[in-house]
């Protein structure tokens, strides 16, 4: 078995990790006009997912690795250990994107995972339990309204049949979406039971940044609220309608917006509420047409389970009111929502050795983004290992930057994690 003074001695290739990130960012690369830079747009199912999904697959298949696909598209790749009969260690992340992303959001994850079992392979390290790599539909919630769909899935939140049934703007449904692409996999989707899940991820804020750490041992995911907010006015004439004989959705729409910030500053500096309306469809949507209907989505987080439940009210009967005073239709339904989600005791010390193993700052923090790993939590002990950003770890948006040494730190300590979890008994 493995001790733990042989561990540190491999390392992973920081300049292969960064190459594979760089070229599966040319999967969905677009010109985006705002930063003049180049960005990733991968939307979950699309047909940019699918290549990336192929080439991330083609990778694994190179590395000796078995590759299964599951009924919502999650893929797992396997690395035999000396057991087989044991769980095994899980690890990766997600592949797909928002439309304005940049090469790391998930990426490192899934190919620091990649990393890892190539550098195992190279020196001809055997883990004692079997490894897999996994990664999983849906992250990011951006098309199909729902965030971690598919590791909900795997992990039983969400049922098969209601993730199917989601449908994008265009009213096109997962498992259609799924199909076209080639990953509607025949693997149940409860197969995997692992004895552990970890994942590496950059940490799309300021703060590791900022106190100078070179690692961030997530202690847990702050809970997030999601919803669409429906307003129903009138469409009317802008010239000839009176002011007062108006139901504008586009006003009531505005007003959510003005209150969504206004809940999140009176609840104070730092680690407060967060509070987005990141998404407004209007309709007509015309110059000379006074907004008829308009549609919405309210991103609410807190670490505090009890502080986001007391926005979610407050913002409630704010939606009550907005319709009587401004005589529209108001209605609104929970699209996501996940509660504070702690983090393995166990699963961090050993993120928090391997990077003081490394001789790296590491510093405990809380995730301020939905992960993967927040599912695969319920089943298994987990934890999570963020590098900082450049930029104010800006993410989102194609500015999004580690550097080859912040992800190749990334990568090394989820080496050294994932061969402490594989050799436990
Ligand atoms: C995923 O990126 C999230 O919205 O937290
Ligand atoms: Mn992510
Ligand atoms: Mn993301």
């Amino acid at each position: 078995m493995a001790k733990t003074a042989e561990l540190s001695r491999v390392c992973v290739d920081g300049r292969r990790l960064y190459r594979s990130l760089a070229e599966l960012a040319r999967v969905g690369a677009y010109r985006d006009e705002a930063t003049a830079l180049r960005g990733v747009n991968r939307l979950a199912l699309t047909e940019a997912d699918g290549r990336g999904r192929r080439l991330v697959v083609g990778w694994f298949r190179r590395a000796g690795l078995h590759v299964a696909v599951d009924r919502i598209g999650n893929v797992y790749a396997r690395r035999e250990g000396a057991e087989p009969a044991l769980a095994p260690v899980l690890f990766g992340s997600h592949i797909d994107s928002v439309p304005t992303a940049g090469a790391f959001d998930g990426c490192l994850g899934v190919l620091g995972a990649l990393e890892v079992v190539r550098t195992l392979g190279e020196n001809r390290i055997r883990t004692r339990r079997p490894l897999v790599i996994g990664f999983f539909t849906e992250e990011e919630g951006c098309r199909f309204g729902t965030d971690m769909l598919g590791s909900a899935v795997a992990t039983g939140r969400i049922p098969l049949a209601k993730a199917y049934a989601l449908r994008d703007r265009a009213g096109l449904a997962v498992v259609d979406e799924l199909r076209k692409i080639g990953f509607l996999g025949p693997r149940d989707v409860r197969a995997v039971r692992p004895h552990a899940y970890v994942e590496c991820h950059i940490e799309q804020g300021p703060i590791l940044r900022r106190r100078g750490a070179e690692i961030g041992v997530v202690s847990g995911v702050q809970a997030i609220s999601w919803r669409e907010v429906l307003f129903e006015g009138r469409a009317a004439h802008a010239g000839t309608t009176p002011m007062d004989l108006r139901a504008d959705a586009g006003l009531a729409a505005a007003r959510l917006m003005v209150e969504v910030r206004r809940l999140a500053e009176s609840d104070g500096r730092g680690a407060g509420l967060r509070g987005t309306v990141g998404s407004l469809r209007l309709e007509p949507n015309m110059v000379n047409v006074v907004g008829g209907r308009a549609t919405c989505t309210v991103d609410l987080r807190h670490p505090s389970d009890a502080r986001l439940a007391g926005a979610e009210r407050r913002l409630d009967s704010f939606l009550r009111r907005l319709g009587r005073q401004d005589g529209v239709g108001v209605t609104w339904r929970q699209t996501a929502r996940t509660p504070y989600v702690p983090f393995d005791e166990r699963v961090q010390a050993a993120v928090a050795r391997a990077a003081d193993r490394l001789g790296l700052r590491a510093e405990a923090i809380v995730s301020g983004a939905g992960h993967d790993a927040q599912e695969w939590s319920r089943l298994c002990k987990t934890a999570m290992i963020f590098v900082p950003g450049e930029y104010d770890g800006i993410s989102h948006n194609p500015r999004e930057l580690s550097t080859p040494k912040q992800c190749a730190d990334g990568a090394n300590v989820l080496l050294e994690v994932v061969r402490e979890l594989a050799e436990e008994p």
